[in-house]
């Protein structure tokens, strides 16, 4: 399938690009930065979407010359963008690389800072990402403040990126903004929440609104319900030190499944702008009720893997984890039953689940519509009747499939379900941009519809804080368990049956 109108594509390419911009990393020798944003920094440059005036500053506690850090660039592309040549692309971006070895407790960092970025001269925008663990946020955003360095000068800007996680309950979270809020303004702040920069999340919002046939039918009156899978086959990946503090509800639910829930469930707004499509994200958060915990029919489960085999691979259970308690109640996956309370969706329940070593990678959402009021074909067909599905595949098979029945070939009238899919990869050959490549140059082009606001994120946080603290209280070491390579607890599929549904066979 070839899209319709091919000079829409070209046009699709007069993209904006930032002005002079200068990226100052904290937290440069770290993990993300490797991973991640130097990979980004470099396909954004290769696709020349970086501004003329563009330079990166690197600020980290291990001692680097600027050369070692140039050194860390190529290493990171190697290891993490398969780039292994020597263009000009590569060493066009190595040029702009600085680095500042420090201690980001030290106020003398901060005149390095700002010694640094007026020898860059004449940027007119500052992107701070913070790179680095939530406990350090506070001293680095009171500093920065304390340095004069958060405020927006005469014609240029300041901005923050703040990564994950934002907070680790409601209260965490506020006290985040709050200081967040003393040095920069709301419109300064831009909270990374990486499935919003995912193509096919952005898809969803392209789906509903730039078509007119799904939003007559996107309700109560056409849907039965709503299931999202966040699935994956790793299990913590030598981050225990990090996830058993968090938990799957805090890591994946509170942030990215949120998230897609609200673009599922959200209004339609009036214009496409991070101030409108926003305030519609968070009206539909709102509508969301309180988790029910009531004993036997409680709307959230939780649970930890076993040893198990995923992907023909035998692999530990979460317990035998390096840095991993013998007795920990971590849970790495979670089944919620979520009731949004407004016209639009009264009656339609929302079932999200995400689980490290499932069965497969797999996110997606599936709309499960309405039978037909009326089965004629019942009798005659020998299959039973499917009804309508409408699936978002968010990765890794980056596509949308609507099911519906059709009639088998043949002189008697017999009814099967049939697919209709849409493949990204097929139809758009080329390459989809990493989810940090997007949310960076939003950044740099002052563009929060796809980042998470102040009020998302404490809403948020509001929904699964006590759905924890129930946790907490019962933390005794019997949380359920399954076993690595299946796809969740018995308890999970007694949260759905007991609405006589069914999870998605992924
Ligand atoms: C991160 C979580 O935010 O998202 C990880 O901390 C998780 O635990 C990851 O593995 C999943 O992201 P993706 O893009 O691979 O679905």
């Amino acid at each position: 399938m070839v899209p319709a109108g091919n000079p829409l594509l070209d046009n699709l390419r007069i993209e904006p690009t930032p002005g002079a911009t200068t990226l100052v990393i904290f937290g440069a020798s770290g993990d993300l930065t490797r991973r991640k944003l130097l990979p980004a920094l470099h396909t954004l440059s290769r696709g020349q979407r970086l501004p003329a005036r563009f330079a990166v500053v690197g600020i980290g506690r291990t001692e680097l010359s600027d050369d070692d850090f140039r050194q860390q660039f190529r290493e990171s592309l190697r290891e993490h963008a398969e780039v292994t040549g020597d263009d000009d692309v590569v060493r066009s971006l190595e040029g702009r690389l600085s680095y500042i070895c420090g201690d980001t407790g030290d106020p003398a960092l901060y005149e390095r800072l700002a010694e640094r970025l007026k020898e860059i001269g004449g940027a007119d925008g500052v992107l701070y990402y913070l790179a680095i663990p939530p406990g350090v946020y506070s001293t680095v955003v009171e500093r920065l403040g304390a340095a004069g360095l958060a405020g927006t000068p005469g014609r240029g800007w300041r901005r923050v990126i703040v990564e994950k996680p934002f907070g680790t309950d409601l209260a965490s979270a506020r006290a985040l903004n709050e200081l967040l809020h003393r040095h920069f303004e709301e419109d300064q702040i831009f909270r990374i929440d990486h499935y919003l920069g995912k193509e096919t999340v952005q898809n969803l919002l392209v789906l509903r609104f730039a078509n007119g046939m799904f939003e007559p039918i996107w309700n109560r009156r056409y849907i039965d319900h709503v299931q999202i899978t966040a699935a994956e086959t790793v299990g913590v990946e030598g981050r225990a030190a990090y996830y058993e503090g968090a938990g799957a509800l805090r890591d994946m639910v509170q942030n990215h499944l949120m998230q897609l829930l609200a673009l599922v469930a959200m209004e339609p707004p009036v214009e496409f702008s991070a101030g409108t499509v926003r305030d519609r994200k968070m009206d539909a958060l709102k509508a969301v009720q309180p988790v029910s915990l009531e004993g036997e029919n409680a709307d959230a489960v939780r649970a930890q893997y076993r040893a198990g085999w995923v992907e023909r691979r035998e692999v530990p259970g979460y317990r035998s984890e390096p840095g991993v308690g013998v007795e920990s109640t971590t849970e790495t996956y979670v089944a919620l039953r979520l009731r949004l309370d407004n016209w639009r969706w009264a009656g339609v329940p929302f079932y999200l689940r995400t689980g490290k070593r499932l069965p497969k990678r797999t996110t997606e959402i599936a709309i499960q519509f309405h039978r037909p009021p009326l089965e004629i074909f019942r009798r005659v067909s020998p299959t039973p009747l499917m009804s309508n599905l409408l699936v978002i595949n968010v990765q890794p098979d980056e596509g949308i499939s609507m099911r519906f029945d059709a009639k088998i070939p043949g002189t008697r009238m017999q009814v099967a379900p049939v697919m209709m899919n849409f493949r990204y990869g097929t139809t758009f050959p080329g390459e989809v941009p990493e989810a940090y490549e997007t949310l960076l140059l939003d950044a740099m082009l002052g563009d929060a519809t796809l980042f998470a606001r102040h009020d998302f994120v404490e809403t948020s946080w509001a929904l699964v804080t006590p759905v924890h603290e129930a946790w907490e209280e019962h933390g005794d070491t019997s949380i359920p368990g399954y076993e690595a390579g299946e796809w969740g607890p018995q308890e999970a599929d007694s949260l759905i049956a007991r609405d006589g549904r069914r999870w998605r066979t992924l």
